[in-house]
């Protein structure tokens, strides 16, 4: 298939077109690289555009003869999402919607979404399974859940076929250490953690203490970035054997917080890393875990990498290569 990746030279998306680069598959990246890093993209086309350039996404399908879509790029900061909701409703749903209608028009009918755990809100029942009912805590999760419902909708219009992929905590990173996590500003654990480690940083704040946990810090549910790319190409290759569409969480089914998540970190860079216990961070629900059992039983997902002491060391690892990040 000629696979046209949106949000490819992102953080989740560069490990997404490294895995699809050693398939047989063409690769086409279409990133506008606001956040995106061009250095993070190693092979395949690469197109620098927009979702709100609908001309440009025209021309590329015609020019590439896409087959079937990946579409990550979108804004992802949660608390962002509920300062400045234009920006995430424009992106993520009407630019997206771009993107469908531009596929319809050339007669591609298959994309691999990349929604997240935070279309499910507050969630009493640990693991979270697809069903339960949802109710996003903040404008980002909403813009993904309405997303996931328009592509419903082109469904029974237009016959769009469509797999939802719900990330838990996306981490780590890809084994060779030449790409990995670097967003401006980071707001993620663990690569604040090892920020600290190599000195980038002053503080580590752990973000509330008092939540209903075993040691009153936030619990998450962390997964290794290749693991999550592999789940895209298996779902890719699933839409164009005949999968009906539907929705799939992803993670490891096993529950960290944070204050395990620095003890791990601890042993991975062999040095006690100190943290201060600060308040809780707006719209953080105690406890995120995954069920991923439908993915395993339905696409023979098999986790590489699902411990997350490897998952730290493989973020370490590109973190100590690249103390930068990449190059700009
Ligand atoms: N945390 C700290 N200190 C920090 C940074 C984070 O204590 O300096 C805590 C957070 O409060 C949270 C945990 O570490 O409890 C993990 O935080 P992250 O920011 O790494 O990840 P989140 O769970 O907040 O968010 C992730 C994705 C979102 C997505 C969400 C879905 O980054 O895009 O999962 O639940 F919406």
């Amino acid at each position: 298939m000629n696979i046209l990746v949106t949000g490819g030279a992102g953080y989740i998306g560069s490990h997404v077109v490294k895995e699809l680069l050693a398939t047989e598959h063409q690769v086409v990246t279409y990133d506008n690289l606001q956040k995106g890093h061009q250095d993070a993209v190693f092979g395949g086309e690469f197109v620098t555009g927009d979702l709100a350039d609908k001309q440009l996404l025209a021309d590329t399908f015609k020019k590439y003869d896409i087959d079937a879509v990946i579409h990550l790029a979108a804004d992802s900061l949660v608390g962002e999402s509920m300062e400045n909701p234009a920006k995430y409703y424009h992106n993520n749903l009407i630019n997206g919607i771009n993107l469908l209608d531009v596929m319809i028009e050339h007669d591609v009918d298959k994309i691999v979404f990349s929604s997240t755990a935070a279309v499910y809100g507050e969630v009493e029942e640990m693991p979270i399974t697809e069903e339960i009912e949802k109710e996003p805590t903040n404008v980002y999760g909403r813009t993904k859940l309405a997303f996931e419902q328009v592509m419903k909708d082109y469904q029974q219009a237009y016959d769009l076929k469509h797999i939802s992929l719900r990330y838990f905590n996306a981490s780590g990173a890809d084994e060779s250490g030449e790409i990995g996590e670097d967003h401006d500003p980071e707001t993620h654990l663990i690569p604040i953690v090892l920020q600290k480690v190599l000195g980038q940083r002053d503080e580590l704040a752990i973000f509330g203490t008092d939540y209903p946990t075993r040691d009153g810090t936030c619990v998450r549910d962390y997964i290794h970035v290749t693991d999550l790319a592999q789940a895209h190409i298996l779902a890719v290759e699933a839409l164009n054997e005949g999968q009906e569409s539907t929705a799939y969480n992803l993670g490891n089914g096993d529950g960290y917080s944070v204050k395990e998540v620095i003890e791990t970190a601890s042993e991975v860079v062999g040095n006690n890393i100190d943290a201060v216990e600060g308040e809780r961070r707006a719209g953080d629900p105690a406890k995120l875990i995954a069920s991923s059992n439908k993915i395993k039983e339905e696409l023979g997902w098999t986790p590489q990498y699902g411990d997350l002491k490897t998952i730290i060391a493989t973020a370490w690892n590109w973190h100590q290569n690249n103390p930068q990040g990449f190059e700009e």
